[in-house]
């Protein structure tokens, strides 16, 4: 709880003066533990199915949060002493739903271009192929991967 305290102060400044056209539906803070996986997961599907996102976005959502989230969790504690619990927000900007998922590492994700026998580097890939937009955005915490979804067309 202190983790995720001191986290999100190190966010509410910056949050406030970030995207004012971003209207926030939730957020959730997980530890860093393989089954936070499955949980954020349900929790962005459960919000884009509440605010009535259109048909297959909720599956979609949860699948690109899937990988951002299995990403933040390999990957975003590289270059972090003590690595802090990772946030997930989701929310919607004009037809868009944004789901954004924030770790306590400042290296940023690279899109790797997996070749035919390789079994992994595609997760990106997926993200990059299945959404409206996606990226990356540095902040005090660390870094925001994050993904746009026509869901309110
Ligand atoms: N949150 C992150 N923090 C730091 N580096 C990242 C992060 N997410 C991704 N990366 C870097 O970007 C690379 C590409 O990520 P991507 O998800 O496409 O492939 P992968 O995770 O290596 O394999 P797969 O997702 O197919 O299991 C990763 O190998 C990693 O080096
Ligand atoms: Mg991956």
């Amino acid at each position: 709880m202190e983790e995720v305290l001191q986290a999100s102060a190190a966010l509410t400044e910056y949050r406030h003066t970030m995207n004012p056209g971003l209207s926030p539906l939730g957020e959730r803070w997980i530890p860093r533990d393989p089954r936070s996986v499955a949980s954020a997961r349900r929790f962005v599907r459960d919000v884009a199915l509440d605010w009535n996102a259109a048909e297959g976005i909720p599956e979609i959502a949860e699948l690109l949060a899937s990988e951002l989230v299995t990403n933040a969790l390999a990957y975003g504690s590289r270059d972090v002493g003590v690595p802090g619990p990772v946030r997930v927000t989701v929310g919607r900007e004009r037809e868009l739903l944004v789901v954004d998922v924030c770790d306590s590492c400042i290296m940023v994700p690279r899109l790797r271009r997996a070749g035919d026998l390789e079994t992994s580097g595609r997760g990106l890939a997926i993200v990059r192929d299945l959404s409206r937009n996606w990226g990356w955005t540095l902040n005090p915490y660390g870094k925001s991967v994050w993904f746009q979804l026509e869901a309110w067309p």
